[in-house]
């Protein structure tokens, strides 16, 4: 017998690249709901926790891992052509980005800490951070008292992060300001015009973690004047753990000095002996070897979910379905806490009862088949797009009064 005959062929490399393989193209606002099976069993709100995968995506991932069962490393040079060129290119359209400006990484905090680590400092230096950063955000910071560097608090008000505290917080020894582009703990979303127009203004870099923003919001990091910002793709991007991507922007690619360096990180990377310590001209330099390229096959399928149904109708979906659950919310006697002010109102949103415990409620919710987060004592909830009102019902109907 002809065990070849026997073989499991997904025909070839060229299978991982045809347009519509996993499905995609047909996806619209009509039939979204169809390509998330957690739908048929739950009212998932909790994509700003872990998102909820469409079958899409875990197409794509199977598609590469079949590749890799099949064909072993033919492949392998397509395979980085594919994820620098046009993987890049289509993360780069989401965020308004130039591919040669991202970076593949594992999670948010890896881009996070190729500016802490990268970055020129200078004894006595300072940063700007505000007081209710997710972790992440934070201990990169911290360690960096070890080289004179201190942090500069911004207190929040009502957990929100103003402009002009962080203004009054700036002097000549100010360097960079960090902070979450939109808050984890209570949906605050950060005014970023006005934020990068004052750092512009006094020659500071501003550094984002965009991992409650991206795949829920629109964003534009070139016309912002963005400097850094990490995206871990297991939120709202709605992509697997352990992808994500860093913008680094490309004037100030030279700034950082990368922090994890290896073979991937200069030119002649297929050039195992000749031994040149030359970064690669783009973002690239900050990913030191092989990439997680079977998530990233998934990372890409949701980035292109999301091309087709579009940042603007995405965010506006989002937005409405939040209202639509606060006015709910109000008239069963919840309190929100979140702010909904035009501008500051995010995909999250937090609320409260006086008479509940959040904890006790998250769990009656969770039994009735309603998922959701508890944050700070607050009840959290992260519609997006596959989302829709009957599932806002859904929450509204298992709440208590
Ligand atoms: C604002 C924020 N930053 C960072 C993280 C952690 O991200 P990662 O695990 O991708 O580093 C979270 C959530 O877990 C978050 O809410």
């Amino acid at each position: 017998m002809n065990i070849l005959e026997n073989a499991v062929s997904v025909g070839g490399p060229a299978a991982l690249f045809p347009d519509d393989r996993n499905g995609i193209e047909h996806l619209d606002w009509s039939n979204i709901g169809q390509a998330f099976p957690i739908k048929q069993r739950r009212a998932y709100l909790n994509n700003a926790s872990i998102g909820a995968l469409s079958q899409p995506v875990v197409a794509a991932v199977n598609r590469f891992m079949e590749d890799v069962r099949d064909n072993g490393r033919n492949a392998y040079p397509e395979w980085c052509r594919y994820a620098e060129e046009t993987i890049k290119a289509r993360i780069g359209r989401l965020i308004g980005a130039h591919r040669d400006e991202i970076a593949y990484v594992k999670n948010t905090t890896e881009g996070l800490v190729n500016v802490a680590n990268g970055f020129p400092w200078r004894d006595g230096d300072n940063l700007i951070l505000p007081d209710i950063e997710y972790p992440s955000n934070v201990y990169c910071w911290m360690k960096l008292a070890a080289r004179g560097v201190t942090i500069r608090w911004v207190k929040n008000r009502n957990g929100r992060i103003l402009v002009d505290d962080i203004r009054r917080l700036m002097d000549d020894r100010t360097r960079l300001v960090s902070l979450s582009a939109v808050q984890f703990s209570n949906g605050f979303r950060q005014d970023l015009e006005a934020t990068s127009n004052l750092c512009h203004e006094r020659g500071v870099y501003l550094n984002l973690d965009a991992i409650q923003w991206a795949g829920s919001l629109e964003l534009d990091v070139e016309k912002l004047g963005i400097h850094f910002l990490s995206v871990g793709g297991h939120k709202w991007m709605l992509a697997p753990i352990g992808t994500g991507f860093f913008y680094c922007r490309k004037s100030v690619l030279g700034l950082l000095d990368p922090p994890s360096v290896g073979y991937h990180s200069v030119d002649s990377t297929e050039d195992h002996m000749h031994y040149m310590l030359e970064y690669r001209p783009t973002a690239a330099r900050f990913e030191e070897a092989l990439a997680n390229f079977t998530g990233i096959w998934g990372l890409d399928a949701a980035v292109r979910i999301q091309l087709a149904l579009t940042p603007a109708r995405i965010e506006s979906h989002i937005l409405t379905l939040t209202d639509y659950a606060c006015e709910a919310l109000l008239r069963k006697g919840y309190q929100i806490v979140s702010s909904r002010n035009p501008g500051e109102a995010s995909g999250n949103l937090s609320f409260k009862h006086s008479g509940h415990d959040a904890q006790e409620l998250s769990q009656r919710l969770r039994d009735a088949g309603v998922d959701l987060a508890v944050r700070g004592g607050n009840l959290r909830i992260s519609p997006t797009y596959y989302n829709d009102s009957d599932e806002i019902d859904r929450l509204i109907e298992a709440l208590p009064s």
